[in-house]
């Protein structure tokens, strides 16, 4: 049986891709590709030396779901599949509010007429608002989103709390990503942003290669121990691995249950700057500006649950997302 990927030629779909295979599943891949190229199918295959079964197609549109799981077999299904851009999502809420919305509550539909009954959804440590302090517990309360696109991951997570509730054969994992960065040590598939990079790595990356003239720091009067922001940055193949392991406990478990996949590390803008600077021999030209609205000074994981539960904890570094992160935007 088949692991169906909405959004798998994505950058977190298309390295889990990578690492299910490693693992030997069978994979399935679903993704319009509205934010991401078909040679990516190329790459898994070069990387893994299988190619995954790959359909076009936007997950809204139920009839072509319903037919790839008559075509495949599938024993479950990882949600990647999604709008993502945060600023995007403050200018166009409705778009946001009704593509993720509709892409989940289709996938459910369709998974519900096929008595398919695995789901992995990638949420978000956003859900945890600024209303608590890090480390981030999966217990910590969650709202007071700061965007549209922080909202649908807590809604999503709402309904998927309900569906579980109503169908007690459901296994649902909730992964809470906190700031995924690097790219496969192969440089062959990695972050591809659209238009210019809201997120730190792809600019600073794209500064680095000419691209942009100077990384903007925002802000440097945090309380932190350097005055930039704090995050817990996790390699993106580590990620990876985590779905792996959900998706097996999946396989054992019943209900819905929550996980942060993070590091536990919180490091800085002025860290991640450093590490890249020494991972790599290169300069990264930088400015200090205001705050960015919307940013907290700090957010990490306490990832103790994963590791329990899941017997999964993130093993790569900082210098190892650097230096691949690296490679990657030189390949790309
Ligand atoms: C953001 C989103 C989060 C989303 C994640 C991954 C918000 C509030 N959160 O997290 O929902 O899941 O991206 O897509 O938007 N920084 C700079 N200069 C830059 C870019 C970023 O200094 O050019 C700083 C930020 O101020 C922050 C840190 O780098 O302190 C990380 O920023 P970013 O990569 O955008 O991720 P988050 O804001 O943590």
């Amino acid at each position: 049986m088949a692991i169906l990927l909405t959004g798998g030629t994505g950058f977190i779909g298309s390295h889990t891709a990578v690492e299910l295979i490693n693992a030997k599943q069978d994979v399935v891949i679903a993704d319009d590709l509205s934010n991401s190229k078909a040679e990516i199918v190329d790459k898994i295959e070069q990387i893994t030396g299988k190619r995954p079964a790959f359909r076009q197609l936007d997950v809204t549109d139920k009839a072509g779901l319903d037919a790839m799981f008559n075509e495949f077999q599938i024993e479950g299904v990882i949600h990647f599949a999604g709008f993502k851009a945060v600023g995007e999502s403050v200018a166009k809420p409705i778009e946001y509010y009704r593509n993720n919305l509709d892409s989940m509550l289709s996938v459910l539909e369709v998974m519900r007429a096929h008595q398919c009954r695995k789901l992995i959804f990638s949420s978000s440590a956003t859900v945890y608002g600024a209303n608590s302090e890090s480390p981030f517990k999966e217990t910590a309360p969650t709202g007071n989103c700061t965007n549209p696109y922080g909202w649908t991951k807590y809604m999503i997570e709402q309904i998927l709390f309900g569906v579980a509730q109503a169908d007690p054969d459901m296994s649902i994992v909730l992964l809470r990503y906190f700031n995924p960065i690097g790219a496969h040590e192969s440089g062959l598939i990695g972050e591809r942003p659209n238009g210019i990079p809201n997120n730190l790595l792809p600019y600073l990356t794209q500064t680095v290669i000419g691209i942009r003239d100077h990384l903007s720091v925002f802000g440097n009067d945090y309380p932190t121990h350097d005055g930039t922001g704090v995050r817990d940055f996790i390699h993106v193949v580590d990620l990876a691995k985590g779905h792996v392991a959900a998706f097996d406990y999946a396989r054992k478990h019943t209900g819905a249950e929550v996980f942060n996949l993070g590091t536990g590390i919180g490091y800085s803008v002025l860290d991640v700057i450093k590490a890249f600077e020494q991972a790599n021999g290169v300069k990264v030209k930088y400015q200090f500006c205001p705050r960015r609205p919307g940013d907290i000074a700090t957010c990490y994981s306490d990832p103790s649950k994963a590791k329990e539960l899941l017997h999964w904890q993130a093993e790569k570094n900082l210098v190892d997302m650097c230096r691949d992160a690296w490679r990657w935007q030189q390949n790309c």
